[in-house]
């Protein structure tokens, strides 16, 4: 048989690797808890129909890139493309917006796209995201693009910035819409990008092809058109992260790839990635909730990707301090010094101290090559002489130095030397 690997576009993630994943999410995170943002678990999967009327027929994300499927019980379900839909569907689907508002909440999980993989593009890929929902006050887009902000400055990175755009609302943008159309129907544009052009023609802004982009720079620009509610909207935004301490760069052509979006909309670039700069994105959707069958109800939220920033701190040189591995790695020579031992290892885990021990047969030089390996600052070493004296031998990995300790007093004195 031939071996299986994981699907394409996919990956696995090992340790130690692994660990900075989970840094990665905590530091996320971290910022959203101390805000108020409460954590909330949806369904990776969910009816199809929620993300076509959600995110938007005409997007890519659902025309092109949807994992979905017939059920054995004929239900048509997809794994979730972004989070936002499934989010705002529990929150209607739970009555969250008859309770206290804004309802906060944040998310951490895996998301599903079928896209042509490449770095920093995957078909299954992780974010952390948070949405607040209920309120449509311009503080909160500022409060929540000031603690992504946080998020990636807590990581070490330097190099994120912020483009920041506003898309009008649903009585602004139409006439906006039309004054694009009528731009880019003067276009030479190819049969699909016409297309385009008639069913979401704020899409062709995005195109990133030099022969169109070449076309684009007398095209009629969206806040010239916003209607005061919106222009209000997004200079109070403005106003918070400049109080805020939080810079950005205007971006007036930013169209993100989900059709939801009003008014504010953002994104988090890094310039040591490539062409998939985005490390995170989003803005306000105050439609959403009416479009999926629910009450008015105001959004605006972000995702940042996990996978991403990992390489976004790749290119920084970033790494961040190794919570992984163990602080003390224990060498039995001998079954019943392995007894003794995991007994030894058992009390420091229950003081919160990382330990792990040699465990099958191997010699003391297989043994003491996976405490080096282990990265542990200290090693016990037990045969059956010390353990018949009483005690057992503490190695300092990073002196070679090591002293006998006797067995009764060997978690305390491993305590101590691990807070000097
Ligand atoms: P998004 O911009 O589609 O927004 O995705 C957010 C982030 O997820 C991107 O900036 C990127 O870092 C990461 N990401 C997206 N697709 C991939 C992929 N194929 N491989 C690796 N990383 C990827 C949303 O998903 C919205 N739900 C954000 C939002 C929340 N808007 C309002 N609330």
């Amino acid at each position: 048989m031939t071996g299986f690997t994981a699907p394409k576009g996919t990956f696995d993630l090992l340790p130690p690797a692994s660990e900075l994943v989970l840094a990665v999410r905590a530091a996320m995170s971290a910022p959203l808890v101390n805000a108020g943002y409460g954590y909330i678990e949806t369904p990776v999967f969910e009816e199809t129909a929620l993300f076509e009327r959600g995110v938007g027929e005409s997007s890519d994300v659902v025309s092109k890139e949807m994992y979905s499927f017939v059920t054995r019980g004929d239900d048509h379900v997809t794994l979730r493309p972004e989070g936002t839909a499934g989010v705002v569907r529990a929150a209607i689907q739970h009555r969250l917006y008859a309770g206290q508002l804004p309802v906060k909440l944040w998310y951490s999980g895996s998301f599903f796209r079928y896209e042509r993989p490449q770095a920093g593009r995957y078909r299954h890929f992780s974010q952390v995201g948070a949405e607040a929902l209920g309120v449509d006050d311009p503080l909160l887009d500022a409060e929540l693009i000031a603690l992504a902000m946080q998020a990636y400055a807590s990581l070490g990175l330097s190099r994120v910035r912020l483009l920041l755009n506003t898309l009008g609302c649903r009585e602004c943008r139409p006439v906006y819409r039309a004054a694009l159309q009528d731009f880019l129907r003067g276009l030479d544009l190819d049969e699909e990008t016409r297309r385009r052009v008639e069913i979401n023609p704020l899409r062709v802004l995005d195109d990133k092809r030099e022969s169109v982009q070449k076309q684009l720079s007398g095209a009629p620009v969206g806040r010239d058109f916003l209607d005061d509610a919106c222009r209000e909207h997004y200079d109070a935004v403005r106003a918070a992260l400049s109080s805020l301490g939080v810079s950005w760069e205007e971006a007036p052509r930013l169209v993100r790839g989900l059709d939801y979006y009003t008014r504010t909309t953002f994104e988090f670039q890094h310039d040591g990635l490539g062409a998939q700069s985005a490390v995170g994105g989003g803005g306000r959707y105050d439609g959403l909730s009416e479009d999926i069958g629910g009450p008015s109800m105001p959004g605006v939220g972000w995702a940042l990707g996990v996978d991403r920033t990992i390489l976004a701190l790749q290119s920084e040189d970033v790494s961040l301090a190794e919570a992984s591995g163990v602080q003390v790695f224990a060498v039995p020579l001998g079954f019943e010094a392995k007894q003794r031992l995991l007994v030894v290892v058992d009390a420091l885990r229950r003081k919160g101290i990382r330990a792990d021990l040699v465990f099958g047969d191997r010699g003391l030089k297989g043994a003491m090559k996976a405490a080096d390996r282990s990265g542990a600052a200290l090693t016990i070493v037990a045969g059956e002489r010390d353990l018949s004296d009483g005690n057992v031998q503490v190695k300092d990995m990073a002196t070679a130095a090591q002293e006998a300790v006797a067995i009764d007093d060997v978690v305390d004195h491993i305590e101590k030397r691990l807070q000097q």
